[in-house]
């Protein structure tokens, strides 16, 4: 899995044969420039919820629900929720264990599918005091596995774990009988997710350790617009091949012949 938030972005996950593209509410931090994910809105998911669609990737599209959408009740939730699903998502993803359970449950009623997010959850960004590693004391790991444990019963069509030592996904995935998917979870969840960005190396100010850079696509744009610019500044873009001809007798209807415009 691996998130996208617009329509290339989709394109390209689809084309590399990702199973799942997850529209993150990262889109906060990646696209958007705020420092957490709380900016994020239900018409800001929606929006590139959208994007993503246009692109009909072949693959499953999963949304966040941003931080509130799921909070206040779960009507409030499954509304929220909907406008996802009718945005193009097939699925939703939740933050937070089981005092979540009501609204999860409300959302599989409205036969919409949950994923569950636990470990670091962004969004618990102010009560965790700030994107903390979680898992690292034996009673916090019981209470995460137990957590899990409580998020597939109460339907959720897998658990993504984030932020963890590797001993923490592995007991996660080994409690579970649904897939769990890490980001920070070590080697043995069923799946990974990354955020795009950092996968093609177009984030590069912040290298958290779960991260690996399988391009540069930073290097490669700024080299790519310099060019660009360097040869507009020069004259050399466009060339002869890049621009298009006048037909025959427009020169002369426009009483330029002979003169020194280009045709
Ligand atoms: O929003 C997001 O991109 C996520 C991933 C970090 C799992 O939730």
């Amino acid at each position: 899995m691996v998130t996208a938030y617009d329509a290339p972005g989709a394109r390209v996950a689809s084309e590399a044969g990702v199973d799942m593209i997850l529209v993150g509410d990262s889109v906060g931090m990646v696209v958007l420039g705020h420092s957490d994910t709380m900016q994020v809105t239900i018409p800001d998911m929606v929006h590139h919820v959208k994007a993503v669609a246009n692109a009909r990737p072949d693959a499953v599209i999963l949304a966040d629900m941003p931080w509130i959408s799921f909070h206040v009740s779960p009507e409030d939730t499954v509304r929220n929720a909907a406008e996802l699903i009718r945005a193009g998502a097939q699925c939703v993803k939740m933050e937070g264990g089981s005092k979540r359970l009501p609204m999860m449950k409300a959302l599989i009623d409205a036969e919409i599918p949950v994923m569950s997010h636990l470990g670091l959850t962004p969004q618990s960004f102010n009560m965790m005091g700030g994107f903390k590693i979680q898992g690292r004391e034996k009673e916090a790991v019981e209470h995460l596995v137990a957590e899990a444990k409580a998020m597939e019963e109460g339907g959720a069509f897998a658990v993504l774990i984030e932020g963890v030592p590797n001993i923490v996904g592995t007991l996660v995935t080994d409690a579970l009988s649904i897939p769990t998917i890490g980001i920070g979870a070590g080697v043995n969840c069923d799946g990974q997710v990354l955020v795009y960005h950092d996968v093609i190396g177009l984030e590069n100010r912040f290298k958290p350790k779960f991260v690996r850079r399988f391009g540069s696509a930073y290097e490669d744009q700024v080299a790519a617009i310099s060019n660009y610019a360097k040869e507009v500044r020069e004259g050399i873009f466009p060339s002869v091949d890049e621009m298009y001809v006048a037909k025959d007798g427009l020169l002369e209807a426009l009483g330029l012949y002979g003169s020194s415009v280009d045709e």
